[in-house]
């Protein structure tokens, strides 16, 4: 079976000539918890709105379902609707001048019925926990509910794929707790997480697979615990297990 995303000397070289990915080799299996570790500037924003179609990469390959993501980008939709994003600054994202009129967007652009969209909205609500908030401005949410609103956002056009771009950026503790126990649903749905952080110490027992992001290479991937094994400090990764025991401690869940 061809895996969700293959990426295949994938490179990005800016037109300042900053090259900001170096020959990328990487697969992408569905239904797993991928985490992209890598210190600032590393790459993992690029790399983000490459595999998103946002952004075009100068050369390799990036094959989504074994064709060309191009190719996918140019069915109807599909890929669109399949594919979510928790962008870092979800200010940015917000639509609705409420937060139930905020999710509700996105599925009423697709051709569904009202009843359909009310259902997927109070669905994507509850299960972030911001029914309660339903009226409230997204402008007046704490941090860490803003990032769950981005992610109702996401639940409601049913995505199976969600990119996080640092979803723990600017967020206090109860909002990092929010969040995770946000990746923890999604994680039980069986969708297909790819998380890039420089936090690794927040989320690594969520994470099936590390891969380390280091100036535009990929350092290293595999196991979580196999990979922290090898790293190296030049790669400015911590590894969170300094602070905690073990991998399955490493998280701010209880
Ligand atoms: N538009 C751009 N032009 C030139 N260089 C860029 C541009 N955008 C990003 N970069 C460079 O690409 C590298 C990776 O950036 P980014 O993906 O944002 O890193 P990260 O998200 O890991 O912090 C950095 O060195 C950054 O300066
Ligand atoms: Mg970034």
């Amino acid at each position: 079976m061809n895996p969700l995303f293959l990426i295949r000397n994938l490179s990005k070289v800016f037109p300042n000539g900053n090259t900001a990915l170096d020959c990328l080799n990487l697969e992408i299996t569905e239904s797993q918890c991928l985490l992209v570790a890598g210190s600032n500037g590393s790459g993992k924003t690029i790399l983000m709105r490459i595999l998103a179609g946002l952004v075009d990469a100068s050369g390799g390959e990036l094959l989504f379902r074994g064709e060309p993501l191009a190719k996918a980008l140019g069915k109807a939709g599909n890929f669109r609707q399949e594919l979510g994003i928790v962008f870092q600054d979800a200010d940015s994202q917000f639509v609705g001048e409420t937060v139930e009129e905020d999710v509700s967007f996105g599925p009423s652009n697709l051709a569904l019925d009202k009843e359909e969209v009310e259902a997927r909205t109070r669905e994507a609500l509850t299960k972030t926990g911001l029914w309660e908030k339903r009226t409230f401005p997204p402008r007046r949410l704490s941090g860490g509910e803003k990032r769950r609103l981005a992610i109702a956002g996401v639940l409601a056009m049913h995505c199976r794929i969600i990119i996080m771009d640092e979803p723990f950026a600017n967020l206090d503790w109860p909002g990092v707790v929010q969040v995770l126990r946000g990746i923890e649903a999604l994680k039980a749905e069986g969708k297909t997480l790819i998380i890039l952080t420089h936090e690794l110490e927040k989320v690594l027992a969520l994470g099936d697979r590390l891969v380390i992001l280091d100036r535009g290479r990929i350092r290293d991937s595999g196991k979580p615990e196999e990979v922290l094994d090898r790293l190296r400090p030049e790669y400015g990764i911590r590894d969170p297990r300094r602070s905690y025991s073990t991998v399955e401690d490493c998280s701010w869940l209880d």
